[in-house]
């Protein structure tokens, strides 16, 4: 048989001409963009936000990489998510239909949630917060996480969500890092049928430091026992449940803080990553109501990831709401109590828009089809994946079995730092191509160069990187602008480089190649190299430790360890697969499960070369199944071979 040359072409989706006709997006976007530069992203500032002091100026890059977007402006995004909503007469709207994960449900209106953010906001300011004060919030997926984000951005307060599944030792560093005045979390939540904790963890964190807390308010979520601190601890129901629903927004510049959202970097000591207000809110906006075609008077939205990422900053608490949607925020984990519970949720909700991971697509496929075709689908017209690339088969499956044929797929990039969406189809506007991000959204410019920031041709593999600010762009560190001139800047000067490869093919459309740095992407979730292995030694078994993040079918990426043990965990001669499981248990502990490598390989030496740097490729060849590359310029050449046999693989 001769093969057929169409086969190795991708797979495209025209747009429908039904979804096209009805579509928010239209090719004019990107000829309105082109043509206005950045007054484009001034007249949607002007359309999608509500300023209590117009601005005059748009963007005032006088002193790069430290943009300033709408200055001179005047707004609050509290304001701007719930009251206004209420003042143009649809207070009556659900703004949050939360459902817990023992299947218990709340509604919000705006009306209600209007009244909810005011009553957190006294609360949080009678316990002393004020405009530019810290506040860390760990909480479950309840919907008080997202009331206290914006009582604080009502407060003008700066939140730090840290997700809660992070340990002690991490909250720890991250309320330290941004001196935060009160932290906001809850008993626990519930975690496949099980009560889990959180405040625990905040007490083991404040023990050891923490000195700025003033104030713990806790939330009861699961009744769970937890101890009280005399003049620290406050229970939710008793700071807020009294407080008055009046309350007026403060008024923030645009360039004021919003949020500080630890990501990891590639060193061990997380990044705060910092986002201002008017930049923010209208990039988010404005790709949340093209990107997602959303419709506030009839859709249904729904986002599955966690306010503890930035995904669930964007486009859970911030975008969704400053549009006025209606939308789903969900407890709990995909598989309880059954496996069909996304597509229960969907059902129970009308859900029309999905917006999900490539990670829970695989994991749902692999579960098999059965179990969504016994829900009814049909409300859905839209949905979307961010976190990692999506793989074709992913795409079409989801598209096939979630999307009944019939529902644009838009595959959205962007990171913690670019604050919202960068590279994305427009639906309705965009013919689809599964595995590929395609095109730069309107008003951003993308471009993939060289290690010389040249600008490459179509396919060939270069870096990605953002040619000019972009409103909702990360300011700065949290207190360290050197090291965020440094981090995104120093590669290539003048233009923004977060650490991912990318290609363009024959048609100009963009493929991410995955990261090039120290960073590993597993289910979506970025995890720094250097801080599991600072974790891995501090196990007492381990003197040495090296991690990659191998190809993993469903993960995308897993993390593989690498250990030598200590002359004592030697002499000890441990049964090595109960150690390794001790091992990856500690690592769980010292940051999160997430964090756990998949496989802790014990090895009697780590491939070096002369300079002493680990090559961390070879392991990578090992952690993947291949042979091993070339081993020419480590130290010891015969490393590898011990490595393998060590292991008894080839
Ligand atoms: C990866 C998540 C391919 C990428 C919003 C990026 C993606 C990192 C995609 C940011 C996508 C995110 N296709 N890769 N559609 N979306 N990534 O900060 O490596 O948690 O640099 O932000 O995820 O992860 P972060």
């Amino acid at each position: 048989m001769t093969p057929d040359p169409a086969a190795a072409q991708p797979q495209t989706f025209a747009p429908s001409e039904e979804f096209a006709a009805q579509a928010n997006a239209t090719a004019d976007l990107y000829r309105q963009a082109e043509e206005k530069g950045e007054e484009f992203w001034a007249s949607q500032a002007r359309d999608l936000l509500t300023w209590s002091t117009p601005f005059t100026e748009v963007l005032d890059w006088s002193n790069p990489p430290f943009a300033k977007w709408f200055q001179d402006g005047t707004l609050n995004a509290a304001y701007n998510a719930v009251d206004r909503h209420v003042a143009a007469g649809n207070g009556d709207r659900v703004a949050l239909y939360f459902e817990g994960e023992p299947g218990d449900s709340a509604v919000y209106t705006y009306a209600q949630l209007k009244d909810e953010v005011s009553k957190a906001a006294n609360a949080f300011e009678s316990l002393g917060v004020t405009k530019g004060d810290r506040v860390a919030v760990y909480l479950p997926m309840i919907a008080e996480a997202v009331i206290t984000m914006l009582a604080c951005a009502r407060i003008g307060a700066i939140h730090s969500v840290v997700f809660g599944g992070f340990s002690a030792d991490a909250l720890r560093s991250r309320i330290e890092d941004g001196e935060a005045k009160l932290v906001v979390t809850a008993d626990g939540s519930y975690r496949r049928g099980k009560p889990t904790t959180l405040k625990p963890a905040v007490d083991a964190a404040l023990e050891k430091g923490g000195e700025s807390v003033q104030h713990v308010v806790v939330v009861q979520r699961n009744g769970e026992d937890v101890a009280f601190q005399d003049g620290r601890d406050v229970w939710w129901h008793e700071a807020v449940e009294n407080a008055s629903t009046e309350h007026t927004p403060a008024e923030q510049n645009a360039e004021d803080p919003l949020f500080i959202l630890y990501t990891s970097g590639t060193t061990g000591k997380p990044k705060g990553i910092l986002h201002t207000t008017g930049g923010y809110l209208t990039q988010a906006a404005f790709t949340h109501k093209n990107v997602f075609d959303l419709k506030p008077e009839t859709d249904v939205y729904w986002c599955t990831a966690d306010v503890g990422w930035v995904t669930g900053h964007t486009y859970i608490t911030y975008a969704p709401l400053v549009n006025g949607a209606t939308q789903v925020i969900y407890e709990g984990t995909p598989d309880s109590p059954h496996r069909g519970r996304f597509w229960e949720i969907v059902q129970k909700y009308g859900v029309s828009i999905l917006y999900t991971s490539p990670t829970a697509i695989r994991t749902m496929m692999k579960w098999g089809e059965e179990i969504p075709g016994e829900w009814d689908l049909s409300s859905l017209r839209l949905l979307g994946t961010v976190g990692e690339a999506i793989n074709p088969e992913a795409w079409t499956w989801f598209h096939r079995v979630i999307g009944g044929g019939r529902c644009p797929i838009v595959d959205t990039w962007w990171q913690t730092e670019t604050g919202a969406m960068m590279i994305s189809p427009l639906p309705g506007v965009t013919t689809a191509k599964p595995g590929s991000a395609q095109v730069p959204l309107p008003g951003i410019a993308v471009d993939v160069v060289d290690d010389a920031g040249n600008s490459l041709p179509n396919e060939t593999d270069g870096f990605l990187v953002v040619r000019k600010p972009w409103p909702s762009m990360l300011r700065t560190i949290w207190g360290d602008d050197e090291r965020f001139v440094n981090t995104y800047w120093g590669q290539f000067g003048d233009k923004y480089f977060a650490g991912d490869g990318a290609k363009r093919d024959k048609d100009g459309d963009v493929w991410i190649l995955g990261r090039v740095d120290d960073v590993m992407n597993v289910s979506g979730h970025r995890l720094s190299t250097p801080e599991i292995e600072s974790a891995l030694v501090s196990h007492p078994s381990v003197a040495e430790a090296a991690v990659v993040g191998a190809k993993d079918e469903t993960t995308g990426q897993a993390v593989f360890a690498f250990v030598i043990l200590s002359d004592q965990a030697t002499a000890e001669g441990r049964d090595a697969t109960e150690l390794a499981e001790e091992i990856r248990a500690h690592v769980g502990r010292e940051i999160s499960p997430i964090a756990k490598p998949k496989k802790v390989l014990i090895v009697p030496e780590l491939p070096k070369t002369r300079s002493g740097k680990i090559m961390r490729r070879l392991l990578k060849d090992v952690a993947e199944d291949r042979p091993v590359g070339d081993v020419s310029t480590l130290a010891d050449q015969t490393v590898m071979q011990q490595i393998v046999d060590s292991l008894g693989t080839k």
